[in-house]
């Protein structure tokens, strides 16, 4: 027994890879990142330690823990020629175009990284990324509203570092809040990897023809933009401002039930899980702690969604269709109370989301069966026909 899993020929045939990273067991809404399930890590753990588990396979040692952290910190600042990246966007620019243009533009900053065969490079790429998305997403934000960029400081923790980006100001001193740093860094580690879902089979796809690791990040990055997948925390937070009040809900659930509505209720279902979502509970949990320590007593946003939550998983369709809240649904009401604009909330997922991307990309990388993807395709189009010149087209 070597405490690995072994699955049923059936699945086996079905899958699109194989992992040893994320488990999912959607029926019973559970989530094991390296065999640790998410509640213990977002418990007792920090986020670069997640990060370290998803990367090398196992919690690090104390001393382990010490070096990845002083790796990781002392990589956070970009090259300086970066910040004239920004003068290019306007400044109303949506933040994940500027994160997806700027994670690009990594690659053509560190040569060193570039040589995917070489294991160093790929170890030195993994550690950038994850030290540099942040600072980049930091200073998209403050392009944003016109403030200067702000330093990384290697005095703080991952997460008080984003705030201190995030919302410090030259004019006076600037103190991480400790309980939201404790509620961000474990909202990071909730979103840090989610097996093969739509932006990690990007990432996945992209590196398997030898590409630059940073372009295969900035390949994930705009995937999980879209509104199905990392973009539905912005999209959720939208939907409850647009309900209002808890009065309005069956109409939008009977709009989501509607098949010719384009509307679907925005944090709420999943592909893989059809139970509720065990990110979804933590975050619901951070989402009190933060408002609590927000002093926000009663938030009309988190009315809403309650109150949706419960009609909604009381409705037979939803019941049929075993549609539960997911990672999306309280985050943005959670990231609004700690003072982040809409906007920023996908950028949030996305740095979060690069460790998991790199985890899944070097172990494809270091796959030695690996070989390019190339999905296959039912053509279902016209059989074979001759030209027809446009004289004798009609
Ligand atoms: C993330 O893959 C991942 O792991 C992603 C993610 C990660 O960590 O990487 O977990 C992060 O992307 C979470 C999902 C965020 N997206 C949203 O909250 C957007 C709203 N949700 C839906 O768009 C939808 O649930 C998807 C896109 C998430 C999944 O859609 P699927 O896979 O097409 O379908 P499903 O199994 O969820 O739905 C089954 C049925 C469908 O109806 P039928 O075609 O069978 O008739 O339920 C319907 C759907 O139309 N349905 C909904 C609904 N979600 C699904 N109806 C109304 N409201 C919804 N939210």
């Amino acid at each position: 027994d070597t405490g690995m899993f072994t699955y049923d020929p059936g699945f086996t045939s079905t899958a699109s890879c194989e992992s040893k990273i994320t488990y999912i067991d959607g029926d019973a809404g559970i989530l094991n990142y390296r065999g640790y399930p998410i509640e213990q890590l977002a418990e007792h753990g920090d986020f670069l330690e997640t990060c370290y588990l998803l990367l090398y396979g196992d919690l690090p040692t104390p001393a382990q823990k010490a070096d990845f952290d002083y790796r990781v910190t002392r990589h956070t600042m970009v090259h300086e020629q970066m910040t004239r990246f920004f003068t290019g966007f306007r400044r109303d620019a949506h933040p994940m175009a500027v994160i997806v243009g700027c994670v690009g533009a990594l690659s053509a900053f560190y040569h060193d990284s570039t040589d995917i065969t070489d294991p160093m490079a790929r170890e030195i790429a993994s550690i950038r990324m994850i030290a540099k998305v942040p600072t980049l997403a930091a200073m998209a934000y403050k392009y944003s509203i016109g403030q200067p960029f702000v330093y990384p400081r290697n005095d703080l923790d991952y997460a008080a570092n984003f705030l201190h980006m995030c919302f410090a100001v030259p004019c006076e001193e600037f103190k991480p809040n400790p309980v939201l740093a404790r509620a961000l860094d474990r909202i990071f580690i909730l979103h840090a990897d989610h097996e093969q879902n739509a932006s990690t089979s990007t990432v996945r796809l992209a590196g398997s023809s030898g590409a630059n690791p940073f372009a295969c990040i900035a390949a994930g990055i705009a995937c999980l933009w879209g509104p199905a997948h990392g973009g539905a925390n912005e999209a959720a937070l939208q939907m409850l401002q647009e309900i209002g009040t808890p009065d309005r809900i069956p109409e939008y659930v009977a709009k989501a039930k509607d098949k010719n509505d384009p509307f679907r209720l925005m944090g709420f279902g999943h592909r893989v899980y059809k139970n509720y979502d065990p990110r979804a509970k933590i975050m619901q949990k951070t989402c009190h702690e933060v408002l609590s320590e927000m002093g926000i007593k009663d938030d009309p946003l988190l009315d809403v969604a309650i109150e949706l939550e419960r009609f909604a998983l009381k409705d037979e369709y939803f019941i049929e269709k075993k549609l539960y809240p997911n990672i999306d649904f309280y985050s943005g009401i959670t990231l609004k109370a700690m003072g982040f604009p809409t906007s920023m909330f996908t950028a949030l997922f996305a740095l979060a989301r690069t460790v998991g991307w790199i985890a899944q990309w070097k172990e494809m990388i270091e796959d030695p069966s690996q070989r390019i993807g190339r999905p296959r395709q039912l053509y279902t189009g016209h059989a074979k026909r001759d030209y027809v010149s446009i004289a004798q087209r009609r």
